[in-house]
């Protein structure tokens, strides 16, 4: 094995992962430096004895360093695969997450293709679940929102990025804050933080210490869901639906809470790792 050739460093930064207890070190050394070589994954293996130039084993070797530090493997290359599209991902928002995949899935099979329904993609963040839905049924007319300037500014770009010829139309707001009190949807989706402060000791470092907090934790988990529900009664029209994603300890306690608040039915969905993950209610 040559010194500097792609196998030489591959090795290399797997030993230095594993010894700082990365879980899939091999894995995350090949998904960064397939990144800086510009190279696909599988195309590594056939260029094992390929030697990096300079400046590419620096930006390999910071890159490696982050990873040893827990930062997640999707901020250090800067995106993410998320159903059926890429999207970037930077440290403003949440890596976008296979159960989230999901909830999109679910959405997608109840959405009649030929309709123009008006659909609110709430907590967006990258905005990935609202992209997804808008590029399967470009009929729907999709609004992204989120508290997190900085997250919209992802959301914005990913929307440009994967949809360039689409209108997808973006608001700052606090919930609903921010929406004229008769703006109302055929569909409204959500995946909103829903980790109690309470769990923040349970978390994974590369979690906890770069995801941002307010994609993750929620100090007041009953009065948010009281505003997040209130505001779903009043801005889905009658006959429409929410679709949510939430903690499996949550599940039961937001399909009682849209009970006491109107809504005609309340549906809970399992996840494939068989937790109580999805809610669905309609008006
Ligand atoms: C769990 S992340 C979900 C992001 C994205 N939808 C996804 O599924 O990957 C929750 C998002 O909710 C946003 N958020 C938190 N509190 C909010 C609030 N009060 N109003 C609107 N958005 C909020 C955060 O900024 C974050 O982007």
């Amino acid at each position: 094995m040559e010194k500097d050739s792609i196998l030489y460093v591959l090795t290399k930064s797997q030993e230095y992962l594993g010894k700082r207890q990365i879980p899939n070190p091999r894995l995350d050394a090949e998904l960064i430096l397939s990144d800086v070589l510009n190279l696909e994954r599988i195309k590594l293996y056939s260029n094992f004895d390929k030697k990096l130039s300079e400046p590419q084993k620096d930006i390999y070797r910071e890159k490696i360093k982050a990873r040893g530090e827990f930062k997640p493997v999707s901020y250090i290359i800067g995106f993410k695969n998320f159903y059926k599209s890429v999207f970037s991902v930077n440290e403003s928002v949440l890596i976008p997450r296979p159960e989230t995949e999901e909830l999109v899935e679910w959405v997608s099979k109840e959405i009649s293709p030929d309709l123009n329904l008006e659909v609110l993609d709430l907590c967006t963040g990258s905005g990935c679940i609202g992209i997804s839905l808008k590029k399967d049924f470009p009929n729907i007319n999709i609004l992204l929102s989120d508290i997190s300037k900085d997250a919209l500014v992802v959301a914005s770009e990913n929307a440009k990025k994967i949809l360039p010829d689409e209108k997808i139309t973006i608001i700052e707001s606090d919930l609903f804050d921010s929406f004229s009190s008769d703006h109302q949807f055929d569909l409204i989706v959500s995946n909103p933080p829903y980790i109690p402060d309470a769990e923040k000791n349970t978390i994974m470092p590369d979690v906890l210490n770069f995801e941002p907090h307010l994609a993750l934790f929620l100090t007041e988990p009953i009065h948010f869901y009281k505003r997040l529900l209130s505001g779903v009664m009043k801005h889905l029209k009658e006959g429409g639906s929410f679709y949510m994603e939430t903690h499996s300890d949550w599940a039961n306690i937001v399909s009682q809470m849209s009970n006491e608040l109107g809504f005609k039915t309340s549906l809970i969905k399992k996840d494939l790792s068989n937790k109580e993950r999805f809610v669905k209610v309609t008006k």
